[in-house]
């Protein structure tokens, strides 16, 4: 099971064996979606009728225990007479049930009826997770992604117990999310991708739909507005926000670091304003994520003023700030969140330290551990190098609460996998570079410390690789791993 849960005892006289009979008891309306979904995913693979129950039934959903381990933590009993999980809410229970469908057979994730026997070895499980924060980042500027792409997207990552997407939003190949005030951000902005095929872009349909889908899974979308580099489309649609006046073309190359908003101008700040308002409007969590990385043709004076000026901004719009550590050297308002993207690099380390030293709390995303995109091995046709390659041992074996020397454990609200897709233009290949690499930090962010071992979670994850068949995601076969 991935992640491996905080304590797990086997049942050895005990075995749950799901029948034809078996019922779906839910003793809470709050968690009845979930209950529904899992048993509609039982029926398509068992064949069997599942009828839900009010109360107890043969699987039990039970909300108002274990309230102990938190919104987010259960109990899960598997024994001869049936499988009960019990959590203080809803969104315990759902963790559980993700657990839940790793004990049962691989089979039983397949959209048509498949042969028996379903059975369970008896266990109890008390699981609660180590950090908060456990996300996975998909840039669908470089290259779009549409809402069905990332329905799947979510439904895979939502099997590990990941609970933030962060969507990157735009940057200089693509703006992807609709701002009524500002239209041609979208319509001109969004208009191409990397390699200059049609891009695309959400409407407010659409991404309040992501936003739902995504929230019925308990995952929160973190949405970025990547400032104030990375913006060559936004620059490219509203000539006003350039210095001169002077609109750029789009862009669909792949270099990073040439453009960026206007400091000194006014229209700068009231197009955030107007785009901080619209994108808050649409987002139930209490994060906007304004970027700040790599903006290396703003003058670093400069840079800092933006940094109090667009943090003002999101804290105006009744939200925290999000960004990338380079953010940490300006001055950074309460409540501040940095992702940190450096390696072993002590100027990234610093940042992260100034970060601290504020109050702010970190996300961690090593490149060299944490990026999706960086390529497996020398040959991996997909991704980039230049933070290293990262086999699935390297993307693993790594803590948290060591990475950057003397932070704090109370700073670390858990860590996040970005992928960035300047090399992925289908949902395939964003699944091969994904899988298997996001379940390891999937268990970083959620399994005590006392649990992570490469050799253990090797196996474990050798299992999912049936899983991932059935649930047709393309992974990459890593040969570290002993498939089964
Ligand atoms: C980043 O990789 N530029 C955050």
């Amino acid at each position: 099971m991935i992640p491996q849960p905080t304590a797990q005892q086997p049942l050895l006289d005990e075995t749950f064996i799901l029948q034809a009979d078996a019922t779906i008891g839910v003793d809470d309306p709050a968690a009845q979606p979930i209950a529904e979904r899992f048993a509609a995913r039982l029926r398509r693979s068992t064949g069997f009728a599942l009828p839900m129950q009010d109360g107890a039934g043969t699987i039990t959903l039970s909300t108002g225990g274990a309230e102990s381990l938190g919104a987010e933590g259960y109990e899960l009993r598997a024994d001869t007479s049936g499988v009960t999980i019990t959590a203080a809410g809803a969104e315990g229970l759902f963790r559980g049930v993700t657990t839940l469908r790793q004990l049962l057979p691989a089979k039983a994730e397949a959209g048509s009826a498949q042969d028996g026997p379903w059975e369970i070895a008896g266990t109890t499980i008390t699981d609660t997770p180590r950090y908060g924060y456990r996300g996975v980042m998909l840039d669908v500027t470089r290259h779009f992604f549409t809402v069905d792409q990332v329905k799947k997207f979510i439904d895979l990552v939502s099997l590990y117990k990941i609970n933030r997407l962060h969507l990157h939003l735009s940057d200089d190949q693509g703006w992807r999310i609709q701002v009524d005030s500002w239209p041609r951000l979208t319509e001109y902005g969004g208009s191409l991708q990397v390699g200059g095929g049609a891009g695309g872009s959400y409407t407010k349909e659409d991404y309040a739909e992501l936003v739902r889908y995504a929230g019925e899974r308990y995952i929160t979308v973190v949405p970025e507005i990547d400032t104030p580099g990375h913006t060559n489309a936004a620059l490219a649609s509203y000539p006003e926000l350039n210095k001169g006046d002077q609109a750029p073309e789009l862009y669909t190359e792949t270099e990073v670091g040439f453009s960026s908003l206007t400091i000194d101008k006014d229209v700068t700040y009231e197009f955030l304003d107007d785009v901080f308002r619209e994108v808050a409007e649409q987002t139930p969590g209490d994060v906007l994520h304004l970027g700040g990385d790599e903006a290396h043709s703003t003058p670093h004076g400069e840079y800092l003023t933006f940094v109090s000026r667009a943090t003002e901004l999101v804290v105006k719009h009744g939200k925290r700030v999000m960004g990338w550590h380079e953010i940490a050297d300006g001055e950074l308002p309460a409540g501040t969140v940095v992702q940190y993207w450096g390696t072993e690099d002590p100027k990234a380390q610093g940042l992260a330290h100034k970060a601290v030293e504020q109050g702010a709390t970190l996300v961690l995303s090593p490149a060299n551990r944490a990026y999706l995109d960086m390529k497996y091995h020398e040959e991996t046709p997909l991704g980039l190098q230049w933070a290293g390659l990262v086999s699935v041992e390297q993307s693993y074996s790594w803590n948290p609460a060591t990475l950057i020397p003397n932070v704090p454990a109370s700073a670390i609200d858990g860590v996040e996998a970005p992928l960035w897709t300047e090399t992925l233009d289908d949902l395939d290949k964003v699944e091969f570079m994904t899988f298997p690499r996001l379940p390891g930090i999937a268990e970083l962010g959620w399994s005590p410390e006392s649990a992570l071992d490469w050799t253990a979670y090797r196996d474990r994850l050798a299992e999912q690789g049936s899983r991932w068949e059935v649930l047709d995601v393309n992974f990459y076969r890593a040969p570290e791993i002993d498939w089964r």
